[in-house]
């Protein structure tokens, strides 16, 4: 039986294949179209990992959506309660878009709608941390921004089923609080992280008073927004929180590029003594009311470490474990896994639990040579890459490190990972201008699993690296550099059973240094998710401070003649997607900073024409060598444009998931244009977004159009979309 999991849509898309139970792949999109938490919903990441396993959707017994029209329901009336009618409306018409938009894709996408099941959002993250999980009874805690009507669900797993004891309403959120605080301090969605590194800098206190006047919280850990700030014209969402209730409250927020001050600092330590404090209460009412000895974290407030450390330390539970990817993204394989479990194989026992990370794409080695000749760079072959890498580090250089398929969640364990030896003097400012980030943000070790307990005072399986032990008295400053200034550290174990190459790195490492341990971060550049290519990798060591970098068997650690300079930028990798045929691109709103769009455009594309029509700034600012590329089409007649043009690239100033899920966006005059071109002159329409990702729209567009038979399916995209049989 297969089953194919998606989280469709909005931040975090991914999809998960499940044959009998077992993952096949879980591709989260944003390894692909290189946009961070990407919002997409390219079906082409689907189309991809179903080829590799040549599997077609009529192969495919069951999809899961993971969000629930009923629940949606509920979300509606709930929302009536506290937000100002106006706004009401807006957000019914939202959620009445979404769900229909994703089945109609699925269905041209070739997976018949009889087969859509749809799972509640929190039952999703459950579900992928309890099924994953060996042990047969556990409590289960997820807590997030928000699924469909609540944003926490606390369960109890017990022979294969899973049974809901409470959950928290909308808009009651404790995602959405710590995203807030995130955004007040000036940063943005899904660097959370930042301000749990900073929270240990401040004062939980100085604010708490300010605090406790939004959020309540009672003895069992329910905690609601008070009363008195309740009703508004907006849905109390993270900026909302952010931008509007924590000024009130605390001061104005920091503002781009602005210094961090103490009163900073003490918001996000209130923020996550209010986090650990909610947590810790929630986990205890789950260990009464269950006797479980096993508690399973999910949701994105499941990957704060800190607050994980603590559950483990003081919640009554034998063993804490927090699921690898708790973000929505782990929402596919949840719901995969429930789908199995309960709907698809409901007799059929477990067979099947997650003892590693590693179900993202593998490394594409057979493509390292020409990486290497497009960057300039050759590697040696290595008859032990372990014992090389191990000698590299040993003497203080910091490598980049690919094996194998990637790490799903966002945390490097080893197989996309930037590693350096944490005893060299001044090694946490090398990596971190490897990395160009802040000073003030830890890295993490990965340790022997058998040797976790000399360093950490630890001793138990912590696989993925969501949570933090305390360093022992005796290793504070040597391991200065893999710990944070609170002496914790988000320590990830390693064993040979799960990951036998890097264990035996590491054993490699402590047979030249005495060290069981090394540092461990992921392997991006700034702002950019994991390394998913050969050519990624590459190019990440030839414009970065990398030392060295082993990917599969090679060893490169020479880029003396490399080509540097050309950094990752996510529209330069996306307009790959574009045909290289005669290409019309039409800017419209095109944003100053996304001008380079263009050049990079025509450099891949000769054949490609800009459209100025209408736009003479555009035309002045485009550089006058390029005049042959710059050209004026007044009218945008689809009869006019297929004689000229193969294809026509559209720039829209929207994310992806607005394309796809927005009705503004479909029915805007730039969608009825883009249908007509795609009918009348037969020519496909692509859509670059804000974020700089491509969208083909023959998958958007037609959903909304059924009666209009599809187009040819455009070459570029082809092997994604038939797969291989
Ligand atoms: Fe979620």
């Amino acid at each position: 039986m297969i089953v194919l999991g998606s989280k469709p849509g909005q931040h975090d898309a991914c999809f998960a294949l499940i044959r009998d139970g077992e993952p096949l792949f879980v591709y989260e999109v944003e390894r692909f179209n290189r946009v961070k938490r990407a919002t997409s919903t390219d079906l082409s990441v689907l189309f991809e990992g179903l080829a590799e396993y040549s599997i077609s959707p009529a192969n495919v017994d069951l999809v899961t959506n993971c969000m629930h029209p009923g629940e949606l329901e509920k979300r509606k009336s709930l929302i009536s309660e506290y937000i100002t009618p106006d706004k009401v409306d807006d957000i019914h018409r939202f959620l009445d878009w979404h769900l229909p938009s994703w089945y109609l894709l699925l269905r041209k996408a070739g997976f018949p709608t009889r087969r859509i099941v749809n799972i509640r959002h929190h039952l999703c993250h459950v579900s992928g941390v309890y099924y994953s999980s060996p042990s047969d009874e556990a409590a289960i805690l997820s807590v997030d921004g928000g699924g469909e009507a609540e944003t926490s669900m606390l369960a109890h797993g017990r022979n294969g089923r899973i049974s809901i004891l409470r959950t928290t309403p909308h808009p009651h959120s404790l995602g959405h609080l710590y995203q807030g605080v995130t955004i007040w301090l000036g940063w943005g969605y899904g660097e959370e992280g930042k301000t749990m590194a900073l929270a240990a800098y401040g004062d939980p206190q100085r604010y708490r008073r300010q605090l406790d006047s939004f959020i309540q919280i009672d003895e069992q850990g329910q905690f609601c927004y008070l009363p008195a700030l309740q009703r508004g014209p907006f849905r109390f969402a993270s900026t909302e929180i952010g931008r509007i209730i924590l000024p009130q409250l605390v001061g104005p927020g920091r503002r781009d590029g602005e210094e961090i001050s103490q009163t900073h600092k003490d918001v996000a330590a209130t923020v996550q003594a209010i986090c650990e404090e909610i947590m810790l209460k929630q986990a205890r009412f789950l260990k009464r009311e269950t006797k479980a000895k096993t508690l399973l974290l999910a949701g994105g407030v499941g990957l704060n470490s800190l607050t994980n450390g603590i559950l483990a330390a003081e919640s009554g539970f034998d063993q804490v474990v927090a699921y690898p990817q708790a973000s929505d993204a782990g929402t596919a394989l949840g719901g995969a896994l429930y789908a199995y479990h309960n709907i698809g194989a409901p007799d059929r026992p477990r067979r099947w639990h997650m003892t590693h990370a590693y179900w993202g794409q593998n490394i594409d080695l057979e493509n390292l040579d020409t990486a290497g000749k497009s960057y300039q760079v050759s590697g040696r072959q290595s008859e032990d890459v372990a014992a090389d890498a191990a000698e590299t580090l040993a003497t203080g250089q910091v490598i980049g490190w690919v094996q194998g398929r990637s790490e799903i969640g966002p945390r490097a364990l080893g197989n996309r990972s930037i590693l350096a030896n944490p005893l060299v003097p001044g090694i946490k400012d090398k990596v971190n201008g490897v990395k160009r980030r802040e000073w003030w943000r830890p890295f993490a070790p990965s340790v022997l699993r058998e040797d976790v307990n000399t360093y950490f005072e630890f001793d138990g399986d912590l696989p993925y690296m969501t949570a933090v032990a305390r360093i022992r008295e005796e290793w504070r400053e040597p391991l200065s550099s893999i710990g944070h200034v609170d002496g914790t550290a988000r320590v990830q174990t390693v064993t040979e059973e799960t990951n036998p190459l890097f264990y035996r790195l590491i054993q490699e490492f402590k047979s030249r240094t005495g060290l069981g341990l090394v540092l461990n971060t992921s392997l991006n550049g700034r702002g950019e998710p994991l390394v998913q290519t050969c050519e990624q990798a590459l190019r990440l060591y030839v414009n970065s401070d990398l030392d060295a970098i082993v990917i599969g068997d090679h060893l490169f650690a020479d880029k003396t003649n490399a080509l540097v300079g050309q950094t990752l930028v996510p529209y330069v990798w996306n307009i790959r997607k574009l045909p290289r045929t005669r290409l019309l691109v039409v800017p419209g709103e095109l944003p100053v900073s996304m001008r380079e769009l263009l050049l990079h455009i025509v450099q891949d594309n000769p054949r490609a024409r800009v459209d100025v029509s209408g736009d003479s700034a555009l035309a002045e600012s485009l550089s006058a060598d390029g005049r042959e590329w710059i050209v004026s089409v007044p009218t945008l007649e689809p009869g006019d444009l297929a004689s000229a043009y193969d294809a026509v690239a559209f720039y829209v100033p929207f994310p992806g998931d607005k394309c796809v899920f927005e009705e503004d966006v479909y029915f805007s005059p730039r969608a009825v244009l883009s249908r007509r071109i795609m009918e009348e002159a037969g020519i496909p329409v692509y859509w670059i977004d804000s974020r700089g990702d491509v969208n083909f729209m023959r998958d958007s567009l037609y959903v909304h159009h059924d009666e209009v038979p599809p187009l040819a399916i455009a070459s570029s995209y082809q092997r994604f979309w038939v797969p291989k049989v």
